[in-house]
C-alpha cells in the first residue's frame, strides 16, 4: 500500500500538525503554481514536494494544501488517495555520496563518512529531517588518489576535509 495513503488511513481521525508545510516549501509551491495556467494544476507537483520533504501527507499538510489551492480538505484527500504517483520512494533533495571503495577505505573513507554523518545528524542511507540531504555511500568514483571523495549531486569534491564537507552541505538549499 502506498506510504502516503497508509499514513492517511492509519492516522484517522488524522493527527494534526499546524505547520506541516514550511514557509520555504510554501514559497516553492507558490513559484511553481505561477507557471501553471490554473491554480489546481499545481496540486500534484505540490503533493510531491511535500511528500519528498516530509515523508508523508498528513492532516496538517492536507489542510494547508487545501487552503493554498482553494479546495476543501476532502478534495485534496481524494487526489492523494487516487494518486499512484506518490508510490515513488522518498528521496533527499541533494544526493550526497562518499566513496567507500577499496582505495578510499584505506585512506579513511569509512571514518570520514561516519564522522560526517554524526556532524550533520543524518545516518548513512537516510534523509535529513528537513529533506535536504540524503547521505549514502558509493563504491569507486574512479578518482582513487583523492580520498576522501564526496559527491553532491553531480559535483565531486575530492580530498575533502570534514570542515569543508560540513560547510558545503550547510550551504545547500
Ligand atoms: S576507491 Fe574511491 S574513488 Fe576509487
Amino acid at each position: 500500500m502506498r506510504a502516503a495513503i497508509t499514513v492517511l488511513e492509519a492516522g484517522y481521525p488524522w493527527h494534526t500538525c499546524s505547520m506541516e508545510i514550511s514557509e520555504k516549501l510554501r514559497r516553492e509551491i507558490a513559484a511553481q503554481n505561477a507557471t501553471f495556467p490554473r491554480l489546481r494544476s499545481g496540486l500534484m507537483p505540490a503533493l510531491h514536494r511535500v511528500y519528498q520533504a516530509c515523508g508523508e501527507i498528513n492532516a496538517g499538510a492536507v489542510a494547508e494544501l487545501a487552503e493554498i489551492f482553494e479546495m476543501t480538505p476532502d478534495e485534496v484527500r481524494s487526489v492523494v488517495e487516487l494518486s499512484n504517483a506518490l508510490d515513488s520512494p522518498r528521496r533527499g533533495r541533494h544526493q550526497v555520496k562518499v566513496c567507500v571503495g577499496g582505495t578510499c577505505l584505506r585512506d579513511g573513507a569509512r571514518e570520514f563518512l561516519g564522522a560526517l554523518s554524526c556532524r550533520i545528524g543524518v545516518p548513512v542511507g537516510e534523509i535529513s529531517e528537513d529533506g535536504r540531504i540524503e547521505l549514502g555511500e558509493e563504491v569507486c568514483f574512479g578518482a582513487c588518489a583523492a580520498a576522501p571523495l564526496m559527491w553532491v549531486g553531480d559535483d565531486m569534491h575530492d580530498d575533502v576535509g570534514l570542515d569543508d564537507a560540513e560547510r558545503i552541505l550547510a550551504a545547500l538549499e
